[in-house]
């Protein structure tokens, strides 16, 4: 097992869950059901926000200071999001036709047109993400000090706007196991204000089994719950 530090591992654990369940949540869905379906549409578009403004953050903290030192592998990856983006605009575009289809019969042929669309989607982002932690870690490792790449870490999540921040937390809760969660929130209940632990905090209390919360909330010395999440 690597010692480096990999900077893409808990964000990745995060917006995988983010598009599991996205992804069941579109199978379930009924597309001929517009007011049940819409808030499932909703969540897709938000999904696509964190992944643009994810990618973003990437080029602009890791890809773009790379170009100097490692310019195939910056671009190369640089390429990967305009990819990305693209598979998200065809999904933006299905959006737009489903809401605007005049009958069932056009809403359900848009509803499978998106499932499709995000399932390519998931499939290339699954495949970008792991590349990213084995190809684009190679380089910054071979370049880069572990304090360096932690540096970089950090000043990428201090730009990232409060509440945007706080849907980055939600999935994080949802798709770390508990070894994750303690590494994520013990330094930021060490180094950061009250607030902001306690807001991180709260979305885990709100998100997490009870079972899984008590254990996080013994092991943080908070108190416990006995409501059923
Ligand atoms: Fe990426």
């Amino acid at each position: 097992m690597n010692k480096r530090h990999n900077s893409f591992y808990l964000i990745h654990k995060a917006l995988r869950v983010a598009m599991y369940e996205m992804a069941t949540a579109l199978q379930h869905a009924d597309f001929a059901d517009v007011l049940t379906t819409e808030t499932t549409i909703q969540q897709l578009e938000e999904l696509l926000l964190l992944f643009d403004s994810h990618a973003l953050g990437e080029d602009h903290f890791f890809n773009e200071p790379l170009k100097a030192k490692e310019p195939a592998i910056a671009k190369m990856f640089e390429k990967e999001h305009e990819e990305d983006h693209r598979l998200a605009a065809v999904l933006q575009q299905l959006i737009v036709s489903w809401r605007y289809a005049s009958t069932d019969d056009k809403r359900l042929e848009y509803g499978q047109l998106l499932c499709y669309a995000f399932n390519e989607f998931i499939a290339f982002n699954l495949y970008h993400m792991n590349k990213e932690e084995m190809k684009l870690n190679e380089a910054l490792w071979r370049n880069y000090t572990d304090e360096q790449i932690l540096a970089t870490e950090q000043t990428l999540v201090s730009q990232i706007p409060p509440e945007k921040m706080m849907k980055y937390a939600h999935w994080l809760v949802r798709g770390l196991n508990m070894k994750d969660l303690l590494g994520w929130l013990t330094p930021i209940r060490q180094n950061a204000p009250a607030s902001v632990f306690d807001a991180l905090f709260a979305i885990a209390q709100k998100h997490l089994p009870t079972s899984k919360y008590n254990s996080l909330a013994k092991q943080l010395a908070r108190p416990q719950t006995t409501s059923v999440l």
